[in-house]
């Protein structure tokens, strides 16, 4: 599976958010992420649907993915939203979903990909029953809630343990997605561990550098043989 970048606007400017995803869509992102946040979950509040709203016609017109990634307490309720937004995909963590066969049923019913993830602390276990009926696993590489934070090193044994989970289940199809604290500096490494998409929020929009040079450097270090 080719590697895919999925820059988190999270770490854009937001005065300017129109460009700074254009330059993204421009440089060859294949995803826009939106990191949707309550302020109960997770300990920070962000965006919702209006701003997936407001993203939409950049992407449609250049044929990228929009996932939200929704750190929020019953995402159900607002899955609804999201779809009529324009969200091509949902994400929901495992911890938030007591049905969830039953809210992967509604994302998918309304025609969005669907993605489960896992925060850091949280085994591979939880997706033992759920694995048949999702489009992507997200595996997040730090707790989740703000941007910049560092990588957990260990989670590059549980991307490779639920890559080898997949293969064994004839599941290989499914997107491994990781998220938190990617960069030119692990991207290889993740990518050899069997992470196919890459979230990166400040390794791409940051002060040190263009946009499109960032996701080149994501790119061509993910590309590295490690
Ligand atoms: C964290 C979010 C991430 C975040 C990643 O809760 O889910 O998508 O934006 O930011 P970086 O790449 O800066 O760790
Ligand atoms: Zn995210």
């Amino acid at each position: 599976m080719s590697v895919k970048i999925a820059p988190s606007i999270l770490s854009a400017d937001f005065t300017r958010l129109g460009e700074q995803v254009q330059e993204a869509i421009a440089a060859g992102a294949e995803y826009i992420h939106v990191d949707v946040m309550d302020g109960h979950f997770v300990p920070n509040m962000t965006v919702g649907p209006l701003i997936v709203r407001a993203i939409k016609p950049l992407t449609q017109k250049a044929g990228v993915s929009l996932s939200a990634h929704l750190m929020i307490e019953k995402p159900e309720l607002m899955i609804p939203e999201f779809a009529e937004s324009g969200a091509d995909g949902v994400t929901v963590h495992v911890e938030t979903c007591p049905n969830l066969h039953l809210t992967i049923q509604q994302i998918k019913s309304l025609g969005m990909q669907a993605g489960v993830t896992l925060n850091p602390s949280t085994s591979l276990d939880a997706l033992t029953e759920i694995l048949p009926f999702v489009d992507l696993v997200l595996v997040m590489t730090v707790n989740p809630g703000f941007g910049g934070q560092k990588y957990i090193p260990t989670m590059t044994d549980k991307i490779r343990r639920l890559r080898r989970m997949l293969d064994e289940r004839q599941l290989s199809h499914i997107e491994i997605e990781v998220d938190g604290g990617i960069s030119p500096e692990n991207a290889a490494e993740v990518v050899e561990a069997g992470a196919t998409i890459l979230v990166a929020g400040s390794s791409v929009f940051n002060k040190h550098q263009r946009v499109a040079d960032n996701i080149s450097a994501l790119r061509s270090a993910a590309l590295r043989k490690s």
